[in-house]
């Protein structure tokens, strides 16, 4: 008998990304299920990190990171929110907002506190929170603008309550935070004394011209937040697995211990490539959001052919719809495996991103756009050829 392991892992199923990635290949279906674009980041961030490969430094860098991302984490703070930030002190570099996000939950949740997400939730959420020995309370926001209501969150505070993780713009459902919502959790993190993790991996995506509001700007918040940012994300480089973490000397002190047993260093060429997009002018800023709310354009309009209704997309490189929309009557994670293997699209359901003690809404399905436009093109042909 082989000795068990932690249920926190061992009863989760492997990632739907890895599912349906997996799906997607065996059927030569498009992929539009996992979150990553199909384009590299900037020439010169390649250029710059095959430089620094060859001139080092290649061994351990400083735990808490490199001077030069952790300054340029620092200037990005202020120029894009006018936030004041110390790098020594208030910044730390992470092995991708992932880890970030875990060694947050390690650092600051102990056996018995409770931390509330917001469902759906980016995957990694709940078990880390457990692998801490805490309690992931969910609220399942209802879709189809997912609102966080007042009484909701309220029900959810319990006197455990220690933290509460909030992403936005969000994933699975392209949802930007609206200002009173941040209001609402920024009042309830005052009254409660709560930490507040914020998973900002898509800051710069935001369309429409609005802008992105950390929590962490809102009056009483920055000495009790801590933001997460993923050079991943904003350059298109998600296998860099360089993130950025920026709090209050003591929250981010708190971190650094977790942190040094999870990742211990992050590599330091890639590193001082990330610092020189950081440093990027707003014309970088500006095209990257522009290409992507294109593509979220012609995703929508794709979709939309095919006989989807579509939900609101304000911001990431997700879209979500209704599957009930196109007549199907099945659950989304059929539906997922059905486009992935008749029609060659593959996507992943929306109900994989819940707590499974608060299983969510199952008619759903998520579309991935950070795709080239002949990519999309094909899919939205593909589909509308099926559905239609
Ligand atoms: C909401 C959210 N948080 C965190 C991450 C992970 O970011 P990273 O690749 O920097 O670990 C993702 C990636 O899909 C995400 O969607």
């Amino acid at each position: 008998m082989p000795r068990s392991l932690n249920p926190v892992f061992a009863e989760r199923p492997v990632t739907i990304f890895a599912v349906m990635s997996a799906l997607a290949n065996e059927h030569g279906a498009i992929n539009l299920g996992q979150g990553f674009p199909d384009e590299d980041g900037p020439r010169a961030l390649l250029d710059a990190a095959a430089r620094f490969v060859v001139e080092g430094p290649n061994q351990y860098a400083p735990v808490t990171g490199i001077p030069e991302l952790r300054q340029a984490v620092a200037r990005a703070n202020g120029r894009f929110y006018g936030l004041d930030v110390d790098w020594e002190r208030e910044t730390l570099v992470v092995s991708g907002a992932t880890e970030g996000l875990a060694a947050s939950f390690l650092a600051f949740l102990q056996p018995g506190d409770e931390a509330i997400v917001l469902a759906p939730f980016y995957d990694s959420y709940a078990p880390m929170i457990e692998a801490a020995g805490a309690r992931a309370r969910p609220i399942n926001l209802e879709p189809p603008d997912w609102r966080l209501a007042e009484e909701a969150l309220a029900a959810a505070i319990t006197p455990k309550t220690k933290l509460i993780a909030v992403n936005s713009p969000h994933n699975p459902t392209g949802k930007v935070l609206a200002d009173d919502e941040l209001a609402l959790i920024a009042d309830v993190c005052r009254a409660h004394d709560l930490i507040a993790v914020c998973d900002e991996v898509y800051e710069h995506l935001i369309f429409d011209g609005r802008p992105h509001r950390p929590l962490m700007t809102l009056p009483g918040m920055r000495e009790r937040t801590v933001r997460i940012g993923s050079a991943g994300k904003t350059f298109s480089l998600t296998g860099w697995r360089i993130g950025y973490a920026t709090g209050p000397e003591h929250l981010i002190a708190g971190l650094v211990k977790a942190h040094q047993f999870v990742a211990y260093t992050t590599p330091a060429h890639l590193q001082r490539a990330v610092a020189l997009g950081l440093d990027f002018g707003d014309d970088y800023y500006e095209r990257f959001v522009a290409e992507m709310q294109q593509k979220r354009d012609r995703m929508r309009a794709g979709l939309e052919a095919a006989g989807f209704d579509v939900l609101p997309c304000e911001g990431t490189y997700f879209m979500t719809v209704d599957i009930r929309s196109v007549g199907y009557d099945g659950d989304d994670m059929a539906f997922c495996r059905e486009i992935t293997q008749k029609a060659k699209v593959a996507a992943v359901p929306v109900s994989s991103f819940y707590h499974p003690a608060a299983p969510g809404p199952r008619r759903y399905a998520r579309f991935c756009f950070c795709k080239k436009d002949d990519v999309l093109e094909e899919a939205a042909r593909r589909l509308k050829s099926y559905f239609g």
